[in-house]
C-alpha cells in the first residue's frame, strides 16, 4: 500500500469489515454480551461454539488438566447466561423447563471445575449434552 493513501487503507479496511460481520454468524458471543443477543438461532451459536469442544472430553476424567478445568469454568459461565436468556424466546413451559434443566447442569459443572473434580466434570457435561438433545427433540 503506497503511504500516499492512506484513505485507501481505510476503506479496504472498513469494507474487509463489513464483509465479515455479514458473513461470520455470532458464533463466539461470551458471557456478558449474551443478554444482548437478539435470536435464538445466535444464542444456540454461542452455546455450541463453547461447549461442543468440551463435550468431547465427556469420559476421559483421568486426563484431566488445569486447563481442561479452565475451559469447563468457561462453559459453566457462558450457559448459565444462554440459559437464563434463552427464556426472552421462549416456546412455552417445556421449553422453559429444558432452559432451566440447562441452567442446573451449567451450576453443576462450574462447582465440579472450580473442585476439579473430574469424575463431577464429566457427568455434568453429559448431562448437559442430554438436556441440549432432550430439547432439540421436543421443541426444534
Ligand atoms: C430450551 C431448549 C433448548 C436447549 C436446552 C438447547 N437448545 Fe439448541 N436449539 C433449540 C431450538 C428451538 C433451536 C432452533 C432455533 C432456531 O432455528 O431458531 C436450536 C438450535 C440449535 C443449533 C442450531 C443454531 C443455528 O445456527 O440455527 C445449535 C448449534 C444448537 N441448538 C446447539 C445447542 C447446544 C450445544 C445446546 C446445549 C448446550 C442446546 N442447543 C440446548 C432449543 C434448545
Amino acid at each position: 500500500m503506497p503511504k500516499s493513501s492512506p484513505i485507501l487503507a481505510l476503506v479496504v479496511s472498513s469494507l474487509l469489515s463489513l464483509v465479515s460481520g455479514a458473513c461470520v454468524p455470532h458464533r463466539d458471543v461470551p458471557a456478558s454480551e449474551v443478554p444482548k443477543l437478539t435470536s435464538l438461532s445466535d444464542l444456540m451459536d454461542s452455546q455450541a461454539t463453547i461447549a461442543d469442544p468440551q463435550f468431547k472430553k465427556i469420559g476421559d476424567e483421568a486426563k484431566y488438566t488445569d486447563a481442561d478445568y479452565a475451559a469447563f469454568a468457561e462453559v459453566s459461565r457462558r450457559i448459565l447466561a444462554t440459559s437464563t436468556k434463552s427464556k426472552d424466546f421462549t416456546k412455552g413451559p417445556a421449553f422453559d423447563g429444558f432452559a432451566d434443566k440447562l441452567h442446573g447442569t451449567a451450576e453443576a459443572l462450574g462447582k465440579a471445575a472450580e473442585a476439579k473434580d473430574g469424575k463431577a466434570s464429566s457427568a455434568a457435561l453429559a448431562a448437559m449434552k442430554q438436556v441440549c438433545k432432550d430439547c432439540h427433540s421436543s421443541q426444534r
